[in-house]
């Protein structure tokens, strides 16, 4: 069995963490910080587990330049896949209160119209459009239709249409369909089973001059801290903490304040009830988490620990910050891809060239035709080598290397180096 030291694991997530990261949460676990009881066992209600936590929010602004006066971050839990019906509760509640208090002030103390107003605004204008540019995106959107019914939510954008029914291209901003004043435009900002990156903010999605824009929520599960983020043009950007920040367990939400009270309270139940729309499970609410400092509910504080370890780590490595960590992720990015274009006899990258994902790399090995075989030797070999978890998502097949930041460039140059030297035995 090969020890620690000796493999690479590319592995989509959850996926690799720093070594001396582990070695301390290792300790931490048994006993932290000399305090005779592990980090697991205190109270997530003592002031060891807030400073944990106020240190990992205050680490991760740092490191990606959030403005902490303009934006609250949530440690959730529930995943990813938790998020996809989280977004969908609060910003259907947020855009349901933004409609009464403007009828409010249209129709003054008339509740019955103002009641009969925002039950037709409901059924005619509430929409929530989606851009889907994988498997990632389209089970967010299928769990909007899930909540909410097909008539509320709106397909802005499918990929597949412009590729031949699979994913692999972002179709054009100037033919997404978006919606007039939706409750939110959802896309997933890098789509880890199909290896595609949006490039950048999509154009069409930026705030107007006046700062008025569309509500923009973005899954970064995938490639958070791995490149600048324009934060003022999300209203939430939230992403699992399994790949590029810590352990699975916790999920973080970044949220613009004006969604919160006081701009934006959540609507009562019974108004959502009556106007025949889901009503979030409380633990989904970013008004009761964001109310509680992530502490409504036991929080995984161990979980939180790590991801702080990562980031701190993080802030040591990179005095410039995420952009010095970019530079390194896109370094190693273009490695792999230069020597998977280099056989172009051996290898087929599956996203087109405009939008690869640098954090995972989709291929499939077509070397003498037989793809299954020559996948099945290319990953043995590699395992051989020491390079694991090069298998793609079972849903697509093929190989696909997750470069996240934990993999070294060292790391990145003997996959590079591996693949060139398979094409050419
Ligand atoms: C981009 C993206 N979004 C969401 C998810 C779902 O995350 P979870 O399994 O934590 O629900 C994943 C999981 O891999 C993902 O890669």
């Amino acid at each position: 069995m090969p020890t620690r030291e000796e493999i690479t694991y590319f592995g989509a997530g959850p996926a690799l963490l720093p070594t001396d990261v582990l070695q301390n949460a290792a300790q931490a676990l048994v006993d932290y910080n000399s305090t005779g009881l592990g980090i697991a066992e205190h109270s997530h209600r003592s002031e060891l587990a807030t400073n944990i936590i106020n240190e990992a929010k205050a680490d991760l602004a740092a490191f990606l330049d959030i403005p902490t006066d303009e934006y609250d971050i949530l440690f959730m839990q529930g995943g990813g896949s938790g998020e996809f019906s989280a977004t969908v509760y609060n910003l259907v509640g947020a855009w349901v209160t933004r409609r009464r208090q403007d009828l409010l002030r249209q129709f003054a103390d008339n509740h019955d119209k103002v009641e009969a107003e925002l039950r037709r605004a409901v059924d005619e204008d509430l929409k929530l459009d989606y851009i889907v540019t994988g498997g990632w995106s389209q089970k967010a959107h299928a769990e909007a239709v899930r909540l909410l019914g097909p008539d509320h939510v709106n397909l802005a954008a499918d990929a597949r249409t412009v590729n031949d029914g699979k994913y692999g291209k972002i179709p054009d901003e100037k033919d997404w369909t978006l919606s007039r004043d939706p409750a939110l435009v959802y896309y997933c900002d890098n789509e880890t089973v199909d290896g595609v990156e949006f490039p950048a903010f999509p154009a069409s999605l930026a705030p107007r001059p006046d700062g008025t824009g569309p509500i923009v929520v973005a899954d970064m599960s995938s490639n958070i801290l791995s490149r600048r983020i324009p934060v003022r043009n999300f209203s939430i950007i939230f992403f699992g903490a399994q790949k590029n920040v810590g352990s699975t367990g916790i999920t973080v939400a970044v949220i613009k304040k004006t969604l919160l009270p006081p701009t934006t309270p959540q609507p009562e139940p019974a108004l959502l009830r009556k106007l025949g729309l889901p009503i979030g499970p409380i633990v989904l609410s970013y008004e009761t988490i964001a109310k509680n400092n992530s502490l409504y509910n036991t929080l995984s504080i161990f979980d939180v620990y790590i991801a702080g370890q990562v980031l701190k780590k993080l802030l040591r490595t990179f005095p410039d910050k995420v952009d010095g960590q970019q530079a390194v992720a896109d370094k190693k990015a273009s490695l792999i891809y230069a020597a998977l274009e280099a056989h172009p006899e051996t290898y087929r990258i599956v996203p087109d060239a405009s939008v690869r994902s640098r954090m995972n790399i989709c291929f499939r090995v077509t070397k003498g035709g037989d793809v299954d075989a020559s996948e099945k030797a290319f990953l043995k070999e590699g395992t051989a080598r020491g390079l694991l978890g090069l298998k793609g998502h079972r849903s697509v097949g093929g190989i696909r290397a997750s470069n996240y930041n934990s993999i070294q460039l060292e790391g990145a140059e003997k996959l590079a180096a591996f693949i060139r030297e398979f094409a050419k035995a």
